[in-house]
Order: structure tokens, then sequence, then C-alpha cells
């Protein structure tokens, strides 16, 4: 038998077991095998083996672990991931799929969920785009359910406890809004088929939940549709924003858009983005990433200046 040890911010390996603790907590710890695990930036993410409830087969889970691509761990991140993903699926179960938050190992710093098995929706715009194109409209107009509920999140236990960020725009501070929410942080079910169910929207990642104007929460998912042809491939970032796709969403996001607040977040991914580029390294990394910072310079200027040009 395996022997179980979970050793403080150990990052997780593919084949070993770590013991997690059910989160409503009468029901235990649970012992689980990582079968497979991926590095991103900020996070090790992957793929677990639960044995099913009443004992005959298996259950698959999806983990997260708060530790980056140096090595670091982020305690504070792992407490924004679990507030984020509850008040996420309390408040919006029922107008989209929102994996459930099942397990967590404080001292690893992981977090196990439901597994859903999801394209996202830049995956899909690179993978197909002519499904991508079939299933747009009903994404945005899934969001547009998603804001509502977002902007009357009375039902939300403990809302007053949340940091509020105070907007020059916009109404009150009293919506909800997560840090992670952007069209990249949503996708569609993938059947056992393996085609993709336009219908069944999931939302993930929501990371920190806080208050602040509707409109600051339809901006970020607004500029994030303007940067799905960001990165890869070459020829797309080179394209720059799709301004067809940008009036799409236009048209059922308009009442909830601000000129300020898109402009303002415009300025925030800049700042963020342009980070991505620096670094040192021998000459030819040098020039790449000094292309990559000029394309993505130039990317950004188009996107601010379709803003411009047609948010009141
Ligand atoms: N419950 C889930 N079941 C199956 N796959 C999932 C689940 N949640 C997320 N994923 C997949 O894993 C990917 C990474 O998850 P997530 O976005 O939460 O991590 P992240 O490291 O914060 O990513 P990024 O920083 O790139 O946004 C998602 O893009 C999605 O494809
Ligand atoms: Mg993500």
């Amino acid at each position: 038998m395996t022997q179980v040890v979970n050793r403080q911010h150990d990052p997780i390996e593919q084949g070993s077991e770590y013991l997690v603790d059910h989160r409503q907590s009468p029901f235990g710890q649970v012992s689980l095998q990582c079968t497979r695990v991926q590095q991103r930036n900020w996070t090790r993410v992957g793929l677990g083996r639960l044995p099913a409830a009443g004992g005959v087969g298996h259950t698959t889970v999806f983990l997260k672990q708060n530790i980056d691509r140096g090595g670091r761990s982020h305690p504070d991140h792992w407490l924004y991931e679990q507030a984020g993903a509850d008040i996420a699926h309390q408040l919006l179960k029922d107008i989209v799929r929102v994996p459930q938050l099942r397990y967590q190992s404080e001292s690893l710093l992981l977090n196990v969920y439901e597994y859903i098995d999801v394209v996202t929706i830049d995956e899909l715009l690179r993978s197909d785009p002519a499904a991508f194109d079939q299933c747009f409209d009903n994404v945005i107009r899934n969001m547009v359910e998603v804001l509502e509920a977002m902007r009357r999140p009375f039902s939300v236990p403990h809302l007053e406890t949340l940091p509020v960020k105070s907007r020059p725009y916009g109404g009150s501070s009293t919506a909800i809004n997560f840090k992670g929410f952007e069209i990249r942080n949503a996708g569609l079910v993938r059947a056992d088929t393996g085609a993709i169910e336009p219908a069944n929207l999931v939302m993930f990642d929501f990371v920190r939940p806080y208050r602040a104007p509707i409109e600051e929460a339809a901006a970020k998912l607004f500029v994030s549709v303007g940067l799905l042809n960001w990165g890869k491939p070459l020829g797309r970032f080179m394209k720059g924003p799709d301004t067809a796709l940008l009036e799409r969403a236009l048209r059922p996001l308009h009442s909830y858009l601000d000129r300020q607040a898109v402009l303002e977040e415009i300025d925030l991914q800049r700042r963020f983005r342009t980070r991505e580029f620096q670094g040192s390294g021998n000459l030819e990394r040098t020039l790449k990433r000094l292309g990559i910072d000029i394309l993505g310079r130039r990317y950004l200027h188009k996107l601010r200046h379709w803003c411009e040009r047609h948010i009141a």
C-alpha cells in the first residue's frame, strides 16, 4: 500500500497519494491519487482519482494547488480561491455550471473540485472556429444573466465582510465581482461523445471576490473578449482584436458598459501584460521578446482605439 504523506507546501506529483479533507467536516478525510499534473504560471493544476461513493470504481477530480512556476507558495491565493468558488457556486449555479469545491488540504495549499470536461472559449476559438462562431452569441447572452445575478448578490452570506472597491464610474459598489471574471475562465461542457454542448456554459477560476460597481465586471468581461486573439498563434496575435466579435458582444452588453471602466481595464491589462515580456536573456531571446512586446502594445492600442470610438 502507498504511504500517504502530505508535506507542507510540497508540489503535488503524478502518481503520489495525498490526504484531503472533506469540506463538509463530518465526512472527514479521504486519500486521493494524483494522476496528472501541469505547472502553470501561478498554479499547479491536475487530475486526481478518488474511490467513488459506495466503494465501486473511481471518481475523477480537478486539482488546483497554489504553487507558482518559481516554486513559491501562495496561502493567500488558496483562501481567495475558496472564497471565490464558494460564492460563485452559490450565486450562479442555477444559471451556469460552476464546479463545486469538494475537498481541501491546507498543508498542501490544494483545492479539489468536481471534474467537468470543459473546452474553454479561447481553446474553442483556436481548435474549432466554426463551433466557436455558432456558440458565441449564446455565451454572451448567458453572461448577461450572470451579470444580472452579480448585480444583486443579496443571497450571499457575509456579503458585508467582502472588500469594497469604490470607483469613479458606475452605480454604487453593491455588485459582486471576482478577480478572475473573464471569458477565458468560461467554457462549454464536452459530452462523453466528444461533442461540445453549446447550452452548457461552465465558469471557473473566480478567485478573489470583492464588491464594486457592476460596470467593472462588465468591463472585465468585454475587454477579455477583445483579448481573445492575444498570444498564440502568432498570426492571430498580429491581427489584433476581432472587431466583429466586439460588435457582437457590445449589443447585449451595451447597457452595462461604461467608457471609463473599459478604458481603465485596458490600462490595467497593459500594465499586467507588458510585464510578461520583461526579464533578461541572450540576444536572440531579447529580440524575440521585443518583437512580442511591440505586437502586444499595438494590439492594446487597437483595442483602446476601438473602445474609445464605440463606447459612450
Ligand atoms: N473543475 C474543473 N474540471 C475540469 N477542468 C477544469 C476545471 N476547472 C478548470 N479546469 C481547466 O483547467 C484550466 C486551468 O484552470 P484555472 O483557470 O482554474 O487555473 P489557473 O492556473 O488560474 O489558470 P489561468 O491563470 O491560466 O487563468 C482551465 O482553463 C480549464 O480548462
Ligand atoms: Mg484560468
